[in-house]
């Protein structure tokens, strides 16, 4: 099962003749490309004499394992990404062209044929022991109990159930989510980031260079259908794992007091509880904040220091004692971090962080990449050195304090030595969001090259 057999070219390739899809699939790629966009007519002509070639070779079968990126970007977006599945290649877990609705009851990606396991070893996390520490933070890719069991059978065991509201909250029009394909490097910690990406831009899967931005407007089904979906999704997860469920207030009244804002967080971390969560985050690093001079997008609360002490408190003092709390931050400079931490340190089980970090993004010709909004956030091999210096600072503010907590790492994580990297600085779990989307496979890879490695292991209860 690899993504550069020639076998399975060949399957594909039998597959899509057996199904009579060829002679379609230019015109349905072309139609992906261009859903949210027209790109440069040269560029199209190219794509366009691109797929009719593959087309060509996929009818006289004359296609190799060369041609597997390519029929992988064509069937991707040509809505077949489940052919690729069946046939073990990978491709991104979301369908990009697809609404927020639509993916949610419908994970793409091939699975694992057996859950990738580090056998009896385990690490401590919030109180449990649980499998590989590796899983996938509040995001689309956890939007419901069908991708919470497709992530567990591909051996992502930390898993955060992705952020939901007290009230149904639709999401921001298409598109959402878009490759940031020229950001193949880090920024710097505290960089602003300008990033230019087309809707039709592409990251072959599996690439540790990939990262994303994402405008989705945190949405959110009713409390009756996520609560309903939660339960199910806790009942699919085992002893190895551990599902997280983020939660985020809002002023809903436009008080713009603190105290609405706390006692929504509040109100919605106990729905989470009633359905059975044993793990609330308090999603504090998406734009959440009271400023109501903001225009557009919102800064995160996080960056308000009284406002998250007030809301963390209110949600702590609310749920069950035997109910663990994580906050969920933003990148922070040195200032606000360390004045920040030692507050919360007493109030939660654990810090988790980074998020995505907001960033102006255009397309090639200037407009907003996504329509009317300015702002989305950037996240992928992008956001690695942020997230390390966040990590690396908040684990010594940690060790320097008095009350102990756990840190979940996230930022930049896209194969294995980022995995490491993020564990190695004292991280008790470490998730991937761009990552995992472009790589399905990549817990598996971190299982399979330090399963039996990986320090801070103890015994399986
Ligand atoms: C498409 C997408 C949606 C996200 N939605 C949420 C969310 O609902 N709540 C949240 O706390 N973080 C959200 N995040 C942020 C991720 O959990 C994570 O903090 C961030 O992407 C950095 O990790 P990465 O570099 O591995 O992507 C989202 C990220 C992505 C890419």
């Amino acid at each position: 099962m690899t993504t550069s057999s020639p076998d399975a070219v060949r399957r594909l390739r039998d597959d899509v003749v057996g199904r009579g899809l060829v002679a379609g699939l230019p015109a349905a790629f072309l139609a992906g490309i261009t859903r949210f966009g027209q790109p440069p007519r040269a560029e199209l002509d190219a794509l366009a004499a691109e797929v009719d070639g593959l087309a060509g070779r996929l009818a006289s079968g004359a296609v190799h394992g060369g041609d597997l990126p390519l029929l992988t970007r064509v069937l991707y977006l040509a809505g077949q990404a489940d052919l690729l599945a069946v046939h073990g290649v990978l491709s991104p877990m979301y369908d990009l062209l697809g609404g927020f609705r639509d993916n949610l009851a419908r994970p793409l990606g091939p699975r694992q044929p057996g859950r990738p396991t580090a056998g009896t070893r385990r690490w401590p996390l919030l109180g449990r022991r649980i499998g590989f520490p590796i899983g996938v933070p509040a995001c689309v890719l956890n939007g419901s109990e069908a991708w919470v069991r497709h992530n567990v059978a591909n051996g992502w065991n930390v898993l955060t159930y992705k952020t939901v509201r007290g009230r149904a909250h639709p999401p921001n029009e298409q598109p959402n989510w878009v490759f940031a394909a020229r950001e193949t490097a880090s920024l710097p910690p505290g960089a602003d980031a300008d990033v230019v990406a087309d809707p039709w831009d592409w990251v072959p899967p599996g690439s540790p260079e990939v990262s994303s931005v994402n405008s989705f407007g945190v949405p959110s089904p009713e409390p009756e259908e996520w609560m309903a979906d939660l339960e199910r999704a806790l009942q699919a997860v085992g002893d190895e794992q551990l599902l997280l469920v983020s939660v985020m207030g809002e002023d809903a009244d436009g008080t713009g007091r603190v105290a609405d804002l706390a006692a929504d967080f509040a109100r919605t971390a106990l729905m989470a509880q009633e359905a059975g969560a044993s793990v609330v985050e308090l999603n504090l690093s998406c734009p959440n904040t009271l400023d109501r001079t903001a225009s557009g997008v919102k800064p995160p609360l996080c960056l308000d220091p009284g406002a998250t002490v007030t809301v963390v408190d209110t949600v702590r003092r609310a749920l069950d004692d035997r109910t663990g709390l994580v906050a969920k931050l933003s990148w922070l400079d040195e200032p606000r971090l360390s004045a920040l931490v030692p507050e919360l340190a007493s109030l939660v089980d654990g810090i988790a962080g980074i998020n995505t970090v907001q960033s102006r993004v255009r397309r090639r010709d200037g407009t907003p990449t996504f329509p009317g909004r300015e702002l989305a956030g950037l996240s992928g091999i992008a956001v690695r050195e942020p997230a390390l210096d966040f990590t690396r600072r908040l684990v010594a503010l940690r060790d320097a304090g008095g009350a102990p907590f756990d840190v979940l790492a996230m930022g930049g994580v896209t194969d294995t030595a980022s995995f490491e990297a993020l564990f190695g600085l004292g991280a008790d779990a470490v998730q991937s969001a761009a990552g995992a989307f472009a790589d399905p496979f990549l817990a598996a890879a971190c299982v399979a090259e330090l399963g039996t490695t990986l320090p801070r292991a103890v015994e399986a209860p």
